[in-house]
């Protein structure tokens, strides 16, 4: 894996209004998808997690970015249409489990991109962080997004680390990215 640096992001992030929306309408054409693409293509990631599936569109272009790297997402619930993500990328699986229980699956220091998208409340996000936090490689990112709702930036706060913020990503409020050193 490439070690992820302010530059990477930055570079991910100018590219992604251009690359191509994916060709497929159950998805939505959503910014912050190609955005993922682009970092998994310039980091090369071995292992990219997905905190929160819903449809699966964030973990898709996980792993279109990087068929070398192994996606996991994980959620309570399964949409229709996460299969089309499982027949289309051999690089994904969905795991139906807790986010927080699921952390239990992966090694410490072997994840290098995560992406956390559940409930965004202050105490489910220090949860998911504290169980995820130790499964990431020196290098990798945690992403969060939907800053907009109460609780997130009490708990961004609380997290630290070096953050980036990208507001034009991720819905409500935007993106932050936790580099990890
Ligand atoms: C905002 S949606 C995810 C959107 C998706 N990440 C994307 O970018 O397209 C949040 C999802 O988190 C799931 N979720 C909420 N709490 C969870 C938990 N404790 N464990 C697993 N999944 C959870 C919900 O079922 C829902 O599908």
């Amino acid at each position: 894996m490439n070690r992820i640096t302010p530059e990477v992001l930055r570079q991910a992030h100018a590219q992604c209004r251009g690359m191509p929306v994916y060709p497929d309408p159950n998805f939505p054409p959503s910014l912050y998808y190609r955005f993922f693409e682009g970092v998994a293509r310039l980091a090369q990631p071995d292992f990219s997690v997905e905190l929160g599936t819903c449809g699966g569109g964030a973990s898709l272009h996980l792993a279109k970015g990087c068929p070398s790297s192994r996606v996991t997402s994980f959620d309570l619930t399964r949409e229709p249409t996460v299969q089309i993500v499982e027949r289309t990328f051999d690089n994904f699986r969905f795991i139906q489990m807790d986010v927080v229980e699921g952390a239990i699956l992966f090694d410490n220091g072997s994840v290098g991109v995560l992406f956390v998208d559940t409930t965004h409340t202050y105490e489910q996000t220090i949860k998911e962080h504290a169980a995820w936090h130790p499964k990431m490689v020196s290098g990798g990112v945690i992403f969060f997004d939907d800053l907009g709702r109460e609780g997130m930036w009490p708990a961004l706060r609380k997290i630290g680390g070096e953050q980036i913020h990208f507001s034009d990503l991720g819905g409500d409020g935007g993106m932050v990215a936790i580099l990890i050193p």
